[in-house]
C-alpha cells in the first residue's frame, strides 16, 4: 500500500454486505476505497477479502495497519 495516505489516521467506516470486495492499494480508483481496475498499468494489485454476512467493517486508510484492509488502531484510532 505504498500510495495510501499516510497522514489520513483514520479507518473508513462502512457497512457491508457478504461477497467479496477488492480494495485499492495504487489510490487510482474513482472508486475508492474499492478497486475499479485503474491499477492495470501500475504495480500495486488490490487487496481481495471476503465478508461473510452483513456487518460494519473499519477499512485502514493509512497503511500502517497489519490486518489488510482493517484497521487494526496502529493509527491511533481505536476500533470496536
Ligand atoms: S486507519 Fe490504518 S491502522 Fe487505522
Amino acid at each position: 500500500m505504498s500510495n495510501m495516505n499516510t497522514d489520513a489516521g483514520m479507518p473508513i467506516t462502512l457497512t457491508l454486505e457478504s461477497g467479496t470486495y477488492y480494495r485499492c492499494s495504487c489510490g487510482e480508483s474513482q472508486d475508492l476505497p474499492f478497486c475499479d481496475g485503474s491499477h492495470q498499468a501500475g504495480e500495486n494489485l488490490p487487496f481481495k477479502f471476503e465478508v461473510e454476512e452483513r456487518k460494519k467493517v473499519y477499512i485502514c486508510s493509512c497503511g500502517k495497519t497489519e490486518n489488510q484492509p482493517y484497521c487494526d488502531g496502529s493509527c491511533g484510532v481505536e476500533v470496536p
